[in-house]
């Protein structure tokens, strides 16, 4: 079944509690996107406001985290209640550090790890770790900013992920980040997608109950 997690980012940030009790009630994850600066040229949110969400959400926490040094933060986001960490291979590879590593850090709380990568990075370089990651997050934006255009390319790198995930016998989601809307939502789960992220799709849609219904395919 497709699960579909809205983007905070996207949220009425004046209102944040009623959004929240919004995902509560008719979603099923929240997304988190915390950006740094550095690793994309955009700022988000950290704790104070992820710590709000926690208290009040009944829904996981799916963290993506789009930062330098995803190590620093681990076991805060962790401790806060994230039940789902991403971080950004590249990242990883421009820090020098071992992914295996920080997979094993997010593992060692209890939270699922996920592994991102943007649309110019090859699919295949996320294979060695389909094993080790609980679900694999593919951008289909450049990540730094919501409400962007779809890059409909992200279809053919799902169904190539998908195949090998399926060649290898794993049970690793995939997740498909930016752009996500009622047009895009059923070739992507016919090409594998389980976790839709979608951000202005949800949040600015006149009808936020009936869009939610829409993306998960009823
Ligand atoms: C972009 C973020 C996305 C963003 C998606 O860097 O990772 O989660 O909020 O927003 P939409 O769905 O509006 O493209
Ligand atoms: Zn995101």
């Amino acid at each position: 079944m497709r699960k579909i997690a809205p983007s905070i980012l996207a949220a009425d940030f004046l209102n944040l509690g009623k959004d929240v009790e919004f995902v509560n009630g008719n979603a099923d994850i929240f997304h988190l996107d915390v950006m740094d600066g550095t690793f994309v040229p955009n700022l988000s949110f950290g704790f104070p406001v992820i710590e709000a969400i926690a208290s009040k959400a009944t829904k996981p926490l799916d963290v993506h985290l789009m930062i330098v040094h995803p190590e620093k933060y681990i076991d805060r986001f962790a401790k806060v209640g994230a039940s789902m960490i991403s971080f950004h291979l590249e990242a990883a590879m421009r820090d020098g550090s071992n992914p295996n590593k920080i997979i094993d850090q997010i593992h060692s709380h209890g939270v699922k790890a996920g592994l991102a990568i943007n649309p110019d990075v090859p699919v295949e370089e996320l294979f060695q770790y389909l094993d080790d990651v609980d679900f694999v997050l593919l951008m289909s934006v450049f990540a730094g900013f919501g409400g962007q255009k779809f890059i409909p390319d992200t279809l053919e790198r799902v169904k190539t992920v998908k195949d090998e995930i399926t060649r290898l016998g794993l049970p690793t989601l995939i997740e498909v980040d930016g752009g996500v809307d009622c047009e895009n939502c059923d070739a992507l789960s016919e090409a594998g997608v389980d976790l839709f992220v979608a951000g202005s799709t949800v949040f600015k849609a006149e009808d936020r109950v009936a869009t939610v219904k829409r993306l998960r395919g009823e």
